[in-house]
């Protein structure tokens, strides 16, 4: 098993939710975090939620590049390196197609596919000199379409896409790439509020432990996509 508890992870969209969980293991495995989101206040109470100096927050938008860019200078003027980058965030909105807001599939295709690429960008040239870990979050809706889900489907085919592409020019730097595709998890995606009614579905510290054990692999295996769904519907 690889020894990891060296390794600096940035996590994008990482207030709430999936993120979040994901930070939640990885710290409590000994990981340095740096967390971002658009909201600075929700940030700042996530580091109070996890109460760990380990902790970096910064402020992003990972629909602009160079947000990107200052946020991964800030994570290696603290700590000095980054090794894994986990392009979380994500929003969703949905309609039917011809109801669908421009502002509406601007935001989608800006957060959820421009972004990951954003945040790639602006991440690579650490992930080259560390040998690296890319990780996108898409999601089920990334192979499945379904009636208005035009925008949010469009965003995370794209995804899907990409991360594999990227995984193909990559992996000759010794850079891991994967893209995780989940069915339903409980957050506070698309204004939900989670409750007792989520606990059949994945939950965000189940993704964390998915990222755990793919940082830990065997560095000869590749999980390039996985698929991952709640055992049951309801
Ligand atoms: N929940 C599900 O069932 C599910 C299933 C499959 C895939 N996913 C995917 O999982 C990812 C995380 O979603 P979630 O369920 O954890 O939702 P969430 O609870 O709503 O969290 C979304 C996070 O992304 C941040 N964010 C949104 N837009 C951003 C932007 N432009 N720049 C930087 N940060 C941004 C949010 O903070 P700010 O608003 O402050 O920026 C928040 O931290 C998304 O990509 C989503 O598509 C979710």
């Amino acid at each position: 098993m690889v020894n990891i508890e060296d390794k600096v992870v940035y996590i994008t969209g990482g207030s709430k939710g999936i993120g979040f969980g994901i930070a939640k293991v990885l710290l409590a495995h000994g990981l340095k975090v740096a967390l971002s989101a658009r909201n600075y206040e929700d940030l700042q109470r996530a580091k109070l939620a996890l109460g760990d100096d380990k902790v970096l927050i910064v402020q992003s938008d990972v629909s602009k590049f160079e947000d990107e860019v200052k946020a991964v200078e800030q994570i290696v003027a603290t700590f000095g390196k980054l090794d894994v980058v986990v392009a979380n965030a994500g929003v969703g909105k949905f309609a039917p197609v011809d109801e669908l807001s421009l502002e509406d599939w601007n935001s989608m295709i800006g957060t959820n596919l421009t972004g990951v690429f954003h945040t790639l960008k602006a991440s690579v040239d650490q992930l080259k000199q560390h040998k690296g870990y890319y990780i996108s979050i898409a999601s089920l809706a990334g192979t499945n379409f379904f009636a208005k889900g035009a925008g949010y489907n469009a965003s995370k085919f794209g995804v899907v896409g990409f991360t594999q592409a990227a995984m193909l020019d990559l992996r000759n730097y010794d850079i891991k790439c994967t893209t995780i595709m989940p069915g339903s998890v409980t957050s506070n995606f698309a204004e939900h509020v989670p409750s007792e009614a989520d606990a059949w579905k994945i939950q965000p510290s189940d993704l964390g432990d998915m990222v755990l054990h793919l940082l830990q692999m065997n560095p000869n295996v590749l999980p390039s996509k996985i698929e991952v769904r709640p055992t049951k519907t309801s």
